[in-house]
C-alpha cells in the first residue's frame, strides 16, 4: 500500500480521498474512488496509470477543482484546492482550440481571459509558440495544422497562465505513434525549462515509466493506489531509453500489477 508520510511542504497532497456520483437518471450510486492517497513534491513529473473508470479523470478534475470529492481532502501548496491561489491548468485528450481563433490567438485566449490587453498577451504568448516549434504558424488557424501541431497549441495555451501544476489527462492518445513519441520528448524538454509539476493521466504504460519520476499504479473501479514506483532512469532521457531494459523491465512490472484489474474493467459483469 502506497505510505503518505508528509515530510517536506508544499506541492499536491490528497488524503483519503473518495468519490461517490449519483447517476441522474437512475438514482444510482457509483463508487468512482476509493480512500484515494497521494502526495507530489513541488516540480516532480508523476503519471498515474489505472484500468479504465478506475476514476483518473475524477481525480484529475478533483484536482483542478471542478469537481468536489464526497470524501477526504485535498490540498496544494498546503491550502485546500477551492482557496488556493496556486494556478493549475488540464490539458486534454483532444486539442480544445477555438476553430475560429488563429494559434496566437488561441495561446493567448486564458491571459486575455485575465484581463490583459490582446497586443500585449500576444507579445507574452510569443516564446511559448518557439517553444513549442510552432513559431511561423502564428496566424494559422486550427484546421490549418496537424493532430500533433494542435496538440502542442493546447499545450502553449496551457502554459500561458503561467500555472505551478499541469494536469495532462491522455493528452496524446489521439496521436500517431511516431508523432507521439516525438511529442513525448518535447514534453520532457518543456518540462526541463519550466519546472512544473506534472500530473499525467495514460493508458501507455511505456509512455508513463519514460515521462515519469514515480508512476502510481490505481486500482480498477472504485479507484485506489496499488503501487507507487519510482523510476530510477536518469535524465535527461532520450527516446531510446525506451527500449532499454531497465524500462521494459518497469512496463513488464506495472503490466503485471495492472492485467487482472484491466481485464476485470473490460468485463464488469461477470467480475466476481
Ligand atoms: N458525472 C458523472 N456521473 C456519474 N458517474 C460518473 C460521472 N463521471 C464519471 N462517472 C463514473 O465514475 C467512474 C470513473 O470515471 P472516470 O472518468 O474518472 O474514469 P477514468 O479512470 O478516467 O476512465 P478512462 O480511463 O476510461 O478515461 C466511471 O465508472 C464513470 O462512469
Ligand atoms: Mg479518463
Amino acid at each position: 500500500m502506497h505510505d503518505v508520510v508528509p515530510t517536506d511542504r508544499g506541492g499536491l497532497r490528497a488524503h483519503g480521498v473518495g468519490m461517490e456520483y449519483v447517476r441522474r437518471r437512475t438514482g444510482q450510486r457509483v463508487v468512482a474512488l476509493a480512500d484515494l492517497d497521494l502526495v507530489i513534491s513541488p516540480g516532480e513529473f508523476v503519471s498515474i496509470v489505472g484500468p479504465t473508470g478506475c476514476g483518473k479523470t475524477t481525480f484529475l478534475n478533483m484536482v483542478d477543482g471542478m469537481v468536489t470529492p464526497t470524501r477526504g481532502t485535498i490540498t496544494w501548496q498546503d491550502q485546500s484546492i477551492e482557496s488556493s491561489g496556486g494556478q493549475r491548468a488540464m490539458v486534454f485528450q483532444e486539442a480544445s482550440l477555438f476553430p475560429w481563433f488563429t494559434v496566437e490567438r488561441n495561446v493567448a485566449y486564458g491571459l486575455q481571459c485575465r484581463g490583459v490587453p490582446r497586443a500585449a498577451a500576444a507579445e507574452r504568448v510569443a516564446p511559448l509558440i518557439r517553444m513549442v516549434g510552432l513559431d511561423g504558424f502564428e496566424q494559422n488557424y486550427p484546421y490549418e495544422l496537424s493532430g500533433g501541431m494542435q496538440q502542442r497549441a493546447n499545450l502553449a495555451r496551457a502554459l500561458a497562465v503561467e500555472p505551478d501544476l499541469l494536469l495532462m489527462d491522455e493528452p496524446f492518445a489521439a496521436l500517431d505513434a511516431q508523432t507521439r513519441e516525438i511529442m513525448q520528448s518535447e514534453l520532457l524538454r518543456i518540462w526541463d525549462l519550466t519546472k512544473k509539476t506534472v500530473l499525467f493521466v495514460t493508458h501507455q504504460i511505456d509512455e508513463a515509466v519514460y515521462l515519469s519520476d514515480r508512476v502510481i499504479v490505481m486500482s480498477s473501479r472504485p479507484g485506489r493506489v496499488v503501487a507507487d514506483l519510482p523510476v530510477p532512469i536518469p535524465r535527461p532521457r532520450a527516446l531510446h531509453v525506451k527500449r532499454e531494459p531497465g524500462a521494459i523491465a518497469l512496463v513488464e512490472q506495472i503490466w503485471d500489477l495492472l492485467e487482472v484489474d484491466v481485464r476485470r474493467a473490460m468485463a464488469p459483469d461477470r467480475a466476481g
